[in-house]
């Protein structure tokens, strides 16, 4: 069954989406397999945006992805990767559709509230760096 990294970002804990958010992954059929509510390490952080350390919003990205609490999730399901992204929308708001998280609720794309892992290797990367060897956890979903 395959697992995807998602995150609430600050803005998004901020405005009161968490619920938004966990609501359309529960009615969409996935399941949420883990749950972490904290404000992120700064070196996590730091690994989690690697790909992104040469590009000029980096600092501020770090800054603000640390700077108030986040909430993590591992979410299991068929095609979950794929079905995280259609959710969220594109990364700008301004080319997210109606109907996904970003184009409902968000205008700003160093705002744009979630997070979810755009590859295999980056859930596989990302779920180990925020959840380490912590045990995911198993239940039946009666749909
Ligand atoms: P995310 O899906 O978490 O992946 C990388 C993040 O970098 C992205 O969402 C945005 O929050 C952020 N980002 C991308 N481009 C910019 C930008 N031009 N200015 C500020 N933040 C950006």
């Amino acid at each position: 069954m395959e697992r995807t990294y998602v995150m609430v970002k600050p803005d998004g804990v901020a405005r009161g989406l968490m619920g938004e958010v966990l609501g359309r992954i529960e009615k969409k059929g996935l399941k949420i397999v883990g749950m972490k509510f904290a404000v992120m390490e700064e070196a996590k952080a730091k690994e989690h945006y690697a790909e992104h350390a040469e590009r000029p919003f980096f600092a501020g990205l770090v800054e603000f992805i640390t700077s108030a609490p986040s909430l993590s999730l591992v979410v299991e399901g068929n095609d979950s990767i794929k079905i995280m992204r259609a959710i969220n929308g594109a990364t700008k708001p301004a080319e997210a559709a109606p109907g996904t998280i970003r184009g409902d609720f968000a205008v700003d794309t160093g705002r744009n509230l979630v997070h979810a892992s755009d590859s295999t290797e980056a859930a596989e990367r990302e779920i180990k760096i925020h959840f380490g060897d912590a045990a995911l956890l198993t239940y039946k979903r009666c749909d």
